[in-house]
């Protein structure tokens, strides 16, 4: 696939589908908009946008611009459901049960204030569940009376089979959902949501899953998951611009969800309630499709099995030079994955914030450092325009920091 017109930089090579070796890593860089000279290990937070998605995205805001009535009336509206019939596609559901919202937090919003909570009632989670999604439930507690349970994972983790007994454990009849991360953002770790689906079938319990970080990153098919709802960020691993990210339904979904701001379309089905929550910038969404043709054209399946398989190598290789571990056994990383660093504290969150300020400033890198469980991490992602070599610094770069904070 071609990069827009006069960024004077050559085609991306399609692995496997013409004479080009496939080509990863930093090579790959002038096809994004990243500051030179630093090193970008951190994908995973908010991903990156290629240019000729920003390329497509801007086209969309010029066509609205150029005449917006016509634009908001008219071309939306189909221009809308061919996007999330694409994204639908790709990601293994079907187009009238899949809307576009601005971000994985929304779409959990979406799913958690349509229920209609009795006080006591129940929601099974894990401690690796993301502290905006902790928050929700927490204000779910003061307007409802519910109580969430975190199932305690610790880290690192040994075995993604007993997450499954544990929260089988922790259900009681008053559980009324079950929220599980499809790729953890603390560990980094893929968790076993098909596992986690079937027991909660077999108990009767609808099951949200949070996948902000799998399209893009795994293989998805989220029909075949067979969870009630399924929320992914198209942002972070399918390099869709920012804002853009969905909410898939399935048909027998315990509640059928409204938008979090309820407009025009209330009443009048899920697209219709989704497609409209007011005026808006959707070329986010509307470029999610030009996203998931670059996905395909830098590899698709390749990719993201290319970017898994530096992740996890470059995990070992950290653990080994760290003389640590990794946050959970390597096969369970996608695109990111985590190490133990070997530094003594409670592994508190203003020095993980000072050290990886540090790194910044000093270092010109841009890498997670968290405190979990007591001690701190790193969170490294392997994108397609990372290479191993960018990774080898890091532990240089730790130890300095470490040394110039304490
Ligand atoms: C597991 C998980 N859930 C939810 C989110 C929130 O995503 P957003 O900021 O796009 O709403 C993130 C962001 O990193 C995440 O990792």
């Amino acid at each position: 696939m071609a990069a827009p017109g006069g960024a004077g930089i050559g085609p991306i090579s399609c692995p496997g589908s013409g004479n080009d070796a496939p080509v990863f890593g930093r090579a790959l860089l002038p096809h994004w908009t990243l500051e030179e000279g630093m090193i970008f290990l951190n994908h995973g937070s908010f991903g990156a946008t290629p240019r000729l998605v920003q390329a497509e995205a801007k086209r969309w805001q010029s066509r609205m611009e150029s005449q917006p009535v016509r634009f908001f009336r008219d071309e939306l509206p189909p221009a809308l459901r061919a996007a999330a019939a694409a994204l639908a596609g790709f990601v293994g559901t079907a187009p009238e049960r899949l809307a576009f919202v601005e971000n994985a937090t929304s779409g959990i919003n979406a799913v958690l204030r349509s229920m209609r909570w009795q006080p006591g009632d129940e929601i099974v989670t894990t401690s690796h569940v993301y502290n905006a999604v902790r928050q929700t439930f927490a204000f779910l507690a003061t307007s409802a009376g519910v109580i969430s349970l975190e199932v305690p994972l610790g880290m690192p983790l040994s075995d993604a089979t007993a997450i499954t007994r544990a929260i089988a454990a922790r259900m009681t009849p008053r559980t009324r959902l079950i929220v599980i991360d499809h790729i953890a953002s603390a560990t980094a770790v893929t968790l076993p949501v098909s596992e986690i689906v079937a027991l909660a079938r077999a108990a009767g319990v609808p099951v949200l899953i949070d996948g902000a970080h799998a399209p893009g990153m795994v293989d998805l098919a989220i029909d075949a998951l067979g969870a009630d709802y399924y929320v992914g960020n198209c942002h972070k691993w399918l390099c869709s611009p920012k804002g853009a990210a969905f909410l898939a339904v399935a048909p027998n979904a315990a509640v059928a969800p409204h938008p979090s701001v309820i407009s025009h379309g209330f009443g009048q089905g899920f697209s219709a309630e989704f497609d409209w929550v007011g005026t808006r910038d959707c070329s986010p969404w509307l470029a999610t499709p030009a996203a998931i043709d670059l996905h395909h054209a830098m590899g698709g399946q390749a990719l993201r099995q290319r970017n898994t398989d530096l992740a996890r190598t470059m995990a070992t290789m950290l653990a080994d030079a760290l003389g640590t571990q990794t946050g959970a056994p390597t096969g369970l990383f996608g695109a990111i994955a985590t190490i133990r660093l070997p530094f003594a504290g409670q592994g508190d969150w203003v020095k993980a914030h000072a050290m990886r300020d540090w790194i910044w400033k000093n270092r010109r890198m841009e890498l997670l450092v968290t405190a979990f469980d007591g001690q701190f991490w790193i969170r490294i992602s392997a994108a397609p325009y990372n290479e191993a070599a960018d990774y080898e610094a890091i532990p240089a770069a730790l130890l300095d920091a470490w040394r110039a904070l304490t």
